[in-house]
């Protein structure tokens, strides 16, 4: 085959082609340029098969970025001399071919630290979570361009964030990594935070693929689901974050699927990541998910993760040399791999080798993307007799709980990420992993005393009855902070929060007629007081400006504009699984979890079952009433499309989240409501806007089992809009 290279893409290669010496065998003229991919892959196929089996094998094996005791083998492995101190980890380089290691960090929230003595400090965003709580891909991306420039000033080059599993229990510890309970909305916000943080050339990576929707024996647990549910749920929420986003990498996860692991799943990473979707790059395995040599290669993994600590045995090491040797594995698929990590080097800028110099971070710069986020994914869930926002007249407010006076709280395991400032509370349990537990220093007390200079405030992280009752009575509003911290290998053990905040909240209710109730969780919770409150703010874990985003909403100097990214359940009984199902203490049980409630997964299982939740996903109120002054008409020419007219009527400018779903009917005779499209508009007060909204077609579809192909949906389904998945209406537009 004969290349067309231009002399912008001849510059680039240069090095790589010298390094190789394969000037001569390139590339000359043909009338066509190819396009740039099919390039960096015709480049990344020449280097990998000019390496010798020793190099390509050093390219498929990681190494653990920290000391490390594996309690499986009982091995003690210190960390790789190489790495960057307390990182997740570490690829050799192959400086004859001028191929750069790899440095690898986690994860979604800011650039992470193992346990260590010296973490690293950096800026952290409010959680996944959050995130997709503003229904703003912009700032998803802004948010990852933030992290990833962070994580290139501190060396790394491949960035382990873009978390795009489904929330299907509201127990699972790592939720707040997450984005939804929605393909949809789940695809466009990771992918958007994957486009920003490639937007650094650097490496970003789409995990744990797939399926892995609890924490609770995650290492041994097999998901079982049906095909269509799962082409149509799960594995919709990554093709699409795949299609938006375009990782170099894809980490797959623990669990097995279907009684495959995940990590040697032929189904998943050959079948439909790599012939399916088209993925080029390469798959690398969870740090511990690696589990046999030969299956592994052979089914689709083309990168064993912290090989030498993790796993049992370094299966991509000296076994797979050896399966090569015996042509067990063959080479072919050797050079296979070591194409596609060099493939994912080339397409994201990591190869050839940046040596200038970066320009210094702006960390006041980055932690104002921070706090606009969180403020942007709060979500203010009850205002009863307008409450909120704080009113500076106010003389006496009791704050209650939190620990609002130091900081603000975030999730724990990998992803967790040390602030500058240091931890606001120390000595918090646990110490050790998935912790230690982590408040940020942002102080939302604090931060209410310079909005209301005037107010009293008064501060009581608990009390006796008698002293919140006297407290309260003495107080013209309360506002109490109630968080739950939940993590990595931790699933919550109920929806109630822990500790005893319920009886707190209702103390204080019973004591005061306006109590406000600020949660910091990584996801949905039960609200046992929800009637006798006044106020409910939704404020995640929301990042190391979080007290600001906080005292900003509660005072009113901004509106509340997220909008629920998952259903909160009134209780765990209205859900598929009222339990999380396995052995929390004993890993080595072998678990199953029948997935059947397949693609009703969150909003679509409650309207499946016609039961209601205690909020619906896309839920969420605003200081500012948005009036909608026509019924959207179908705009000319334009499929699917609705045209809006929408003006703000309230006095202060904000934010509403027009959402659009459809109701697709099913085999089964069940209807299946699918959200197709949203938009977020910004209004000032009186301010009038016409706008469109489009139904993303890869909603209008159905995966056919037999066929094993997509197929449009046989008749026109209506378009429904709506500011939350409970309420729609119906417009005169079908589309298909
Ligand atoms: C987590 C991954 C993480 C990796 C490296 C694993 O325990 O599941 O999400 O990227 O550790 O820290």
């Amino acid at each position: 085959m004969r290349y067309f290279v231009n002399t912008r893409l001849k510059t680039l290669f240069a090095p790589v082609l010298f390094a190789t010496g394969m000037c001569s065998v390139s590339v000359t003229l043909a009338n066509q340029p190819l396009p740039q991919n099919e390039l960096f892959q015709a480049e990344a196929s020449r280097l990998a098969q000019s390496l010798s089996r020793e190099d390509k094998l050093k390219l498929v094996f990681g190494y653990f970025g920290n000391d490390y005791y594996n309690w499986g083998n009982k091995k003690q492995t210190p960390k790789h001399p190489e790495s960057i101190p307390q990182s997740a980890g570490y690829v050799e380089g192959l400086p004859n071919a001028k191929i750069p290691a790899l440095f690898e960090t986690d994860a979604g929230i800011g650039v992470a630290s193992q346990p260590g003595p010296t973490p690293r400090l950096a800026t952290a965003l409010p959680s996944g979570l959050a995130i997709a709580a503003t229904w703003d891909p912009d700032l998803a991306y802004e948010g990852g361009r933030m992290i990833g420039e962070e994580a290139k000033s501190f060396g790394f080059n491949v960035m382990l964030a873009g978390a795009a599993n489904l929330i299907r229990e509201p127990l699972n510890g790592r939720n707040f990594e997450y984005a939804s309970e929605d393909p949809l909305l789940t695809g466009v916000m990771v992918g958007a935070q994957i486009k920003g943080i490639q937007s650094n050339k650097i490496i970003s990576t789409l995990k744990h693929f797939a399926l892995n929707a609890q924490e609770t024996n995650r290492a041994s647990l097999n998901a079982v689901i049906d095909e269509v549910a799962f082409r149509e749920s799960d594995l919709l929420a990554f093709q699409i974050a795949l299609e938006e986003g375009k990782p170099a990498s894809v980490m797959c996860s623990y669990n097995k699927v279907n009684g495959q692991y995940a990590c040697e799943s032929d189904f998943l990473l050959n079948r439909i990541l790599k012939q399916e979707w088209g993925f080029k790059g390469f798959v690398m395995s969870d740090w511990g998910a690696t589990h046999s040599t030969i299956p592994a290669a052979l089914n689709g993994l083309d990168q064993e993760s912290a090989g030498d600590a993790f796993d049992l045995v370094p299966y991509f090491s000296y076994a797979l040399k050896e399966a090569v040797n015996q042509q067990w594995v063959p080479e072919t698929r050797l050079t296979d791999m070591a194409q596609r990590i060099i493939y994912a080097m080339l397409t994201t800028g990591v190869l050839p080798q940046s040596t200038a110099q970066l320009p210094p971070l702006d960390i006041n710069k980055n932690e104002l993307i921070s706090r606009k986020a969180a403020t942007e994914s709060m979500v203010l869930l009850k205002n009863d007799n307008k409450v909120l926002p704080l009113s500076n007249q106010i003389k006496q407010i009791l704050v209650v709980g939190g620990h609002a006076d130091r900081g603000v709280l975030s999730g724990g395991g990998s992803s967790k990420v040390y602030p500058r400032g240091g931890i606001a509370v120390e000595g918090l349990t646990p110490t050790d992993w998935p912790g230690p537990v982590i408040f940020f220093p942002s102080s939302p007390v604090e931060a209410l005393k310079k909005r209301l200079p005037t107010t009293h405030i008064r501060f009581m992280q608990s009390g006796t009855n008698e002293e919140l009752t006297e407290a309260a009575k003495s107080s013209d509003i309360v506002v109490v902070f109630a968080t739950q911290w939940i993590g990595e290998d931790n699933d919550a053990l109920s929806l109630d929060l822990p500790d005893n905040q319920n009886a707190v909240i209702q103390t204080l209710s019973a004591a005061n007629k306006k109590v406000i109730v600020v949660l910091e969780t990584g996801g949905a919770v039960a609200m046992p007081w929800l009637n006798q409150v006044s106020g409910v703010l939704a404020a995640w874990y929301p990042g190391t400006q979080g007290g600001e985003a906080i005292a900003d909403i509660l005072s009113g100097k901004a509106n509340p504009s997220g909008r629920l990214p998952i259903s909160f359940p009134k209780s765990l009984n209205q859900m598929p699984r009222p339990q999380i199902i396995g052995d929390r203490k004993n890993g080595n049980l072998q678990p199953e979890v029948i997935y059947h409630e397949g693609k009703y997964v969150g909003y679509k299982w409650f309207q499946k079952n016609a039961e209601a939740p205690l909020f619906p996903f896309g839920f969420g109120l605003s200081y500012s009433e948005f009036h909608y002054i026509t019924s959207p008409t179908q705009s000319q020419n334009q499929d699917c499309t609705l045209s809006f007219n929408v003006k703000n009527t309230g006095r202060v400018e904000g934010s509403d989240v027009v959402q659009l779903y459809t109701r697709v009917p099913t085999v089964s005779g069940a209807i299946e409501y699918r959200l197709v499209g949203w938009k977020k508009i910004h209004l000032k007060p009186n301010q009038y806007k016409s706008f469109d909204i489009s139904a993303d077609k890869r909603l209008l579809r159905q995966f056919n089992a037999e066929s094993q192909q997509w197929k449009t949906l046989e008749r026109p389904v209506a378009l429904y809009w709506g500011k939350h998945s409970e309420e729609t209406v119906k417009t005169p537009i079908s589309c298909q």
